[in-house]
């Protein structure tokens, strides 16, 4: 697709003039399209002396970091390190129940683990990071406008994005004139992955926004088990990549059940699935019944702590998308 390989080469000359010969830049990322396809395209343009981290929240889902590392650093060759940080964040979120106190948690843990790793890479190296490269979309930036409106924020969103004005970094954006369906088809232009290409995008406070009440690291378990089935599902029957986003919910809720003669009395949990074009509204998908069927008897067989399995019929508006 030459459109999508010309915007790659121009991006490319333009950062290579822009940051120097010497000059190094960093960036954090999530594995997600948006920041895989950035990533791609720094490392393409100046090598090692862009300086990715990866920071796991432990509220990812189940074996994201590995994953993340071995589609990013082993076969894209991005300059790619991982903080391994799930106890930190788990040990500030223990008794927080308020959506939004988990959101200013993570979202300043991060901040803080961000600036230390990237002061880390600093001194051992003996470099200086002038440049922070970031993976804004085009509607990104109108929805930092929109979405939270002139009068009342519904949420306060933090992405892999949002660092402080005090790291005085120069910002370089490559995807900011894009949508989302544009950036997918860079991503195959410059033969990044197909899992990669066409991941749903992923909060960043993660599984922390799926698990309604207090995330204790059980709870996140019991959560990554039962996502990890859903999604394999979907991926399995050819929906995955119809849907705008799916996830499972892990409610606050327990209930009764059977298993052989005796009595369970277990968590709850919902499977989300809808379709979207901008996430500003949204339907439920229509997912074919044996396919539900599927997912519950694999969920409540297979993951522990789980005896019952709803599926949402919420569109947006006016249920959101997140539960939480
Ligand atoms: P809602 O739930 O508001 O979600 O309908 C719209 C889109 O935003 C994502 N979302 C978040 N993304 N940090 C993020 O980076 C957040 O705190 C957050 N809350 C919601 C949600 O997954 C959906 O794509």
């Amino acid at each position: 697709d030459w459109i999508m390989s010309d915007y790659a080469q121009e991006f490319m000359q333009d950062v290579r003039m822009k940051v120097g010969e010497h000059g190094h830049v960093i960036g954090a990322v999530s594995g997600g399209v948006d920041s895989t396809v950035a990533a791609v395209l720094m490392t393409r343009a100046i090598g090692h002396r862009f300086h990715a981290i990866l920071v796991d929240n432990g509220c990812l889902r189940k074996d994201e970091a590995t994953q993340v590392l071995k589609r990013m650093r082993d076969d894209c060759g991005v300059n790619l390190r991982c903080v391994y940080a799930q106890d930190r964040f788990l040990s500030q979120l223990k008794g927080v129940t308020d959506p939004e106190v988990k959101r200013k948690i993570i979202g300043g843990t991060f901040i803080d683990i961000f600036q230390e790793e990237a002061k880390m890479i600093e001194e051992e190296n003996g470099i200086h990071c002038d440049f922070l490269l970031q993976g804004t979309l085009y509607p990104d930036v109108i929805e930092s406008v929109s979405y939270k409106g002139p009068s009342a924020t519904i949420k306060t969103h933090h992405n892999v994005g949002g660092l402080p004005a005090s790291m005085k970094l120069k910002l370089i954006e490559p995807l900011r004139e894009l949508f989302k369906d544009e950036v997918r088809e860079l991503g195959i232009a410059l033969g990044i992955d197909e899992v990669s290409v066409w991941r749903h995008p992923f909060p960043g406070p993660g599984l922390a926004i799926r698990i309604l009440g207090e995330v204790t690291p059980e709870r996140v378990a019991i959560l990554q088990e039962a996502d990890a089935i859903v999604i394999e599902e979907l991926v399995n029957s050819g929906h995955y990549r119809k849907i705008g986003q799916a996830f499972v919910v892990l409610l606050p809720v327990k209930s009764v059940g059977v298993m052989g003669d005796g009595r369970t009395y277990e968590n709850v949990a919902c499977v989300r699935c809808v379709e979207t074009t901008d996430y500003m509204t949204a339907d439920f998908y229509h997912l074919p019944h044996d396919i539900l069927g599927r997912m519950s008897s694999r969920v409540i067989n297979e993951v522990v702590g789980i005896n019952r399995l709803c599926y949402d019929i919420s569109s947006k508006p006016p249920a959101t998308i997140e539960w939480e």
